[in-house]
């Protein structure tokens, strides 16, 4: 029986900026205590039916779930009759009669909304074509990590957030609108450069700008890449081509010509001296440079791959706890 008062994770929309910080804050306690957590997933599990390939999102939750005690199913697209034999209604039906959660990698959107309205228990989103919110906390985390020292006070991860500015160059896709549907809420803004032909959507852009956290929080439409980067120390980007689009990659690579985030694009546009780069990986060659991408002094890439573990596993100690149950 689906049960209306669960809590489940399809997208930071839903969760306040105060649940957010929760969330980014429990999820660095964890890290600086882990190997000795307590196994507060003793006997629990988490159904993962991914119908897309995943490294990261995979390897964080089974290696978070077996680390506080539980265990993990993971169920490809090939593995369950899902999509072939059987509907997702039936599946989630049946998949949270005897799973304690679910995560699910889905195509569309809907299709984890649907998933959510037939569950039993907590769902959690891996990515859809509209939302990766398990992404986005582990972009809080790095950030965290990395301007905010070693505080380890909730107000403190709130200053810190209240007045940054992220900038994004590239896609008009689910990690961007991730973003656009969290950062504000915490009082970060967004620049953001896409190409003409790749607008972001009226309703998440409305959405954004309803949430600000107060008026110096802005939401940007940039003209180019350079004006977003201008005034921002978080510059951000994503492939050009998800999961899906590859028909469209001799289009999108013509549509993306002046977006490849280089060295010399950021000397020129001129950010402030600690600028950052972060991605959500996998990385392509042609949305940024290896300068970039690689630089020890300026890139975040891989310890926000690693954080999405620590978030995940806050996500998950969140949703399984007793007051969701
Ligand atoms: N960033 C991310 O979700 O990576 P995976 O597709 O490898 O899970
Ligand atoms: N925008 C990318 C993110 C991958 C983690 C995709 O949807 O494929």
């Amino acid at each position: 029986e689906s049960r209306s008062n669960l809590r489940h994770f399809l997208t930071l929309q839903e969760y306040s900026g105060e649940e957010i910080i929760n969330l980014v804050d429990n999820s660095a306690k964890l890290k600086a205590t882990h190997p000795k957590n307590p196994r507060i997933l003793e006997g629990k599990t988490i159904a993962m039916m991914f119908s897309k390939r995943s490294t990261r999102t995979r390897v964080a939750t089974e290696t978070a779930m077996a680390n506080l005690g539980g265990s993990s199913l993971f169920l490809g697209k090939d593995d369950i009759q899902l999509g072939v034999n059987e509907s997702l209604k039936d599946t989630s039906i049946v998949v949270s009669s005897m799973a304690d959660c679910i995560m699910a990698r889905v195509n569309g959107h809907k299709d984890i909304v649907e998933f959510a309205k037939y569950s039993s228990v907590p769902v959690i989103n891996a990515l859809s074509d509209r939302f990766h919110p398990t992404q986005i906390l582990a972009d809080l985390l790095t950030i965290k990590e990395h301007f905010g020292g070693s505080s380890k006070n909730v107000a403190d991860t709130k200053n810190l957030f209240n007045g940054m500015v992220f900038s994004w160059v590239g896609d008009s896709n689910n990690i961007l609108y991730e973003m656009m549907v969290s950062l504000p809420k915490l009082g970060i803004s967004l620049n953001i450069s896409t190409p003409k032909a790749h607008p972001v959507p009226k309703d998440i852009l409305e959405y954004a700008n309803q949430s600000k956290l107060n008026k110096d929080t802005k939401i940007t439409l940039c003209g180019s890449p350079t004006e977003a980067i201008h005034s921002s120390n978080v510059i951000v980007t994503d492939t050009w081509i998800s999961m899906g689009m590859e028909s469209e990659k001799k289009q999108r690579l013509k549509d993306f010509e002046g977006y490849k985030i280089t060295m010399d694009m950021i000397n020129k546009a001129g950010p402030r001296e600690n600028w950052v780069f972060m991605h959500c990986l996998p990385r392509k060659q042609e949305e940024v440079d290896d300068e970039v991408f690689y630089s020890k002094k300026h890139s975040l890439v891989f310890q926000e791959a690693e954080n999405r573990k620590w978030t995940i596993m806050s996500v998950l100690q969140y949703l399984l706890s007793s007051k969701n149950q």
